[in-house]
């Protein structure tokens, strides 16, 4: 996501008011809350959720290499069937998408390899996943076609096992509930949400599992005195549930992020929670609930060691810079066009790639990991390039 750092100077509306009044009734009759539970229900409250309302504002805060140019999903179709190649071509091929949103990632890739990869195409069985009903109500209008073609459905889960395919995702993890903690006079201490009959705050409370201090023991990480981190164990228990659901195949999965060594090193001692506001980005993660996006970045060894338990094994981790660069380099990204263009539309289009891949961009923020299980080795063009 891309934004300038300002204050967010918005006052909470409806949504904020009620959510607040919930969480802080809760708070009174259970104590502190884990940030984990205050963040699952800014985002997944069934009414009052950021991701849980239709989407019309969501722009107004945030845009994602999916809102610059369709060339994003045209690459990625490439990668797919390229994916599809190594394993054989087999039919069907599943391609579960998570966080699929309101479908125009999938309506991208679809459309591209309807006109481009009709072999890959017509064993395509594309599964748009979103957790939103409210969002995957939209995929009726982006997917119609190729849902009438019988290449595509949507549901609110991963399918349960995936014999062939690939799942893949795009900033999915970076918005799972993750848990805060510190190290204080030596000790964790999980941040937890308290509520002082005014407003959201602070605790530093004992871990409220014990899965806190096995994350960092398992991964070697040593945090400083003084230092906070988040915890995302829900991305611990997604990578792992995906890598058991898929028999032979893929996980490719797209986000910011960086390696435990760099996520939990000095630059980052005040975490990465951020919140994200009418293109507005601040630390004030406990204000407006339910009405600014809150993420914080992906360990991507994490990602590794809890997929190895599931039987995946990494492929590689490039820039999502390398991994479009690499997989557009062949066809001199000729993906970027629609037949007829003008050179001024032509010239625009080209504008619109550098932001996904110019470092200032999205290109070195985001990361793309891929993972493989079942298939020995594989060459992938998207990891040529590092
Ligand atoms: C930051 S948005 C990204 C949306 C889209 N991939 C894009 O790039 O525009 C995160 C999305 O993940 C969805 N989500 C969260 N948890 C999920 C889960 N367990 N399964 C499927 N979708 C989920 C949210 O509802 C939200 O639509």
């Amino acid at each position: 996501m891309t934004a300038h750092p300002q204050p967010v100077s918005g006052a909470p509306g409806e949504h904020a008011r009620a959510l607040s009044e919930i969480l802080a009734a809760r708070i009174r009759a259970n104590g502190p809350m884990s940030f984990a539970e205050f963040m699952r229900e800014c985002l997944y409250h069934f009414a009052h959720g950021y991701y849980s309302r239709p989407s019309a504002r969501h722009f107004g805060d945030y845009y994602t290499s999916v809102d610059v140019h369709p060339v994003f999903g045209r690459l990625l179709a490439r990668q797919l069937a390229e994916m599809w190649e190594l394993l054989g071509s087999p039919r069907p091929f599943v391609v579960a998408e998570s966080a699929a949103g309101v479908g125009r990632l999938a309506g991208h890739i679809l459309d591209f390899s309807a006109r481009a990869l009709p072999a890959f195409y017509a064993a395509l069985e594309y599964v748009a996943v979103e957790l939103s009903g409210a969002r995957r109500a939209e995929h009726a209008t982006h997917l119609a076609a190729h849902a009438a073609a019988g290449r595509a459905s949507s549901a609110a889960e991963i399918p349960r096992a995936i014999s062939t395919g690939c799942i893949f995702s795009n900033e999915l993890l970076d918005a799972l509930p993750a848990h805060r903690v510190v190290i204080e006079h030596g000790a964790l201490r999980e941040i937890c949400v308290g509520f002082d009959g005014g407003q959201f705050i602070e605790m530093r409370e004992k871990p409220s599992t014990p899965a806190l201090e096995r994350y960092f023991q398992e991964q070697g990480i040593h945090l400083d005195e003084g230092q906070q981190a988040e915890v995302c164990l829900e991305a611990c228990d997604w990578i792992e549930s995906a890598g058991r659901a898929l028999e032979r195949g893929f996980v490719l999965t797209i986000d910011y992020g960086h390696e435990a060594r760099i996520l939990y090193d000095e630059r980052h001692n005040r975490g990465t929670l951020l919140a994200y506001r009418d293109h507005t980005v601040t630390e004030r993660v406990l204000d407006a609930p339910g009405e600014q996006d809150l993420t914080s970045h992906v360990n991507f060894t994490a990602m590794d060691l809890w997929g190895r338990r599931a039987g995946l094994t990494r492929t590689g981790l490039v820039t999502q810079s390398q991994f479009l660069v690499a997989l557009g380099r062949g066809s001199e990204f000729a993906e970027l066009y629609e037949p007829g263009q003008t050179e001024m539309e032509k010239l625009r289009a080209r504008l619109l790639l550098k932001n996904l891949i110019h470092p200032e961009g999205l290109g070195e923020k985001f990361q793309v990991l891929i993972q493989h299980k079942g298939i020995a080795a594989p060459k992938l063009t998207g990891l040529s390039g590092y």
